[in-house]
């Protein structure tokens, strides 16, 4: 296998708020690739946070991947408007749906890339019918809801497992499918997730918590920690 073309997504769930447009351009100009964006509506999740409106703002700011992780049910009446919002890939969870093909279709049609998320307990079962409308697989290494929260270990079996599917899949119909963790992710653990499988790594937290002494305002020194430990 050829060196794997591995990508930073902050989740800007840890950012501060007042600043979210500074937040995102200091984080991409320190290195990071995509910016992960949370939604969670209080229905499927216990917590409240930012919609298309926001996506919007900040879609100026950036030239990077907006990375829509919705942890909303239903999923349908919202993709449209996040595609319009500026979104680039649109991912979602198998229960916040009641027809998951549809809803990929949905994502891919309004233009974006599509992604199913799954839950610790969620089986990664719900894409084998669907391998052709994903463009992202993204395991949840904690329960949704909350940044913050330690990886649960049991996740990186659970990686080499979605690997395996992902590479059958890819040797047979030529199509990449990247493979994302979201949850816990830190430079103590990004190599052993890494060496599992994935390929994109949200990290929140473990970034917008590490402020530098030279600039607070700056993630330079964190960006370029996890990158060591990718390469180790
Ligand atoms: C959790 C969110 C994550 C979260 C990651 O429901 O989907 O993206 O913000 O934050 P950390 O890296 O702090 O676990
Ligand atoms: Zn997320």
């Amino acid at each position: 296998m050829s060196t794997p073309n591995y990508l930073i997504a902050p989740s800007i769930l840890s950012a501060n708020f007042a600043k979210l447009g500074e937040e995102i351009s200091n984080v991409i100009a320190s290195g990071a690739d995509w910016i992960h964006f949370d939604v969670m509506d209080n229905h499927y999740v216990p917590n409240l946070t930012i919609g298309p409106l926001v996506c919007e703002a900040i879609r100026p700011v950036t030239q990077a991947v907006i990375d829509v992780h919705l942890m909303v049910k239903p999923v349908d009446r919202i993709i449209p408007d996040f595609a319009k919002a500026g979104a680039d890939v649109i991912t979602f969870h198998p229960e916040g749906s009641e027809h998951i093909d549809r809803s990929l279709s949905l994502i891919r049609e309004s233009g974006c890339k599509a992604g199913l998320v799954f839950n610790p307990g969620t089986s990664l079962d719900f894409m084998d019918h669907v391998m052709d409308k994903i463009d992202v697989v993204l395991l949840m290494s904690v329960n949704p809801g909350f940044g913050g929260q330690k990886f649960i270990p049991q996740t990186l079996v659970k990686l080499a497992d979605a690997r395996r599917r992902i590479d059958a899949y890819t040797a047979i119909s030529g199509r990449e499918i990247r493979l994302e963790v979201d949850g816990g992710v830190n430079a103590g653990n990004i190599a052993a997730i890494a060496k599992a499988g994935a390929d994109t790594f949200v990290a929140g937290s473990a970034v917008f918590g590490a402020a530098q002494e030279s600039d607070p305002h700056r993630y330079d020194s964190v960006i370029r920690s996890l990158r060591t430990a990718l390469a180790a």
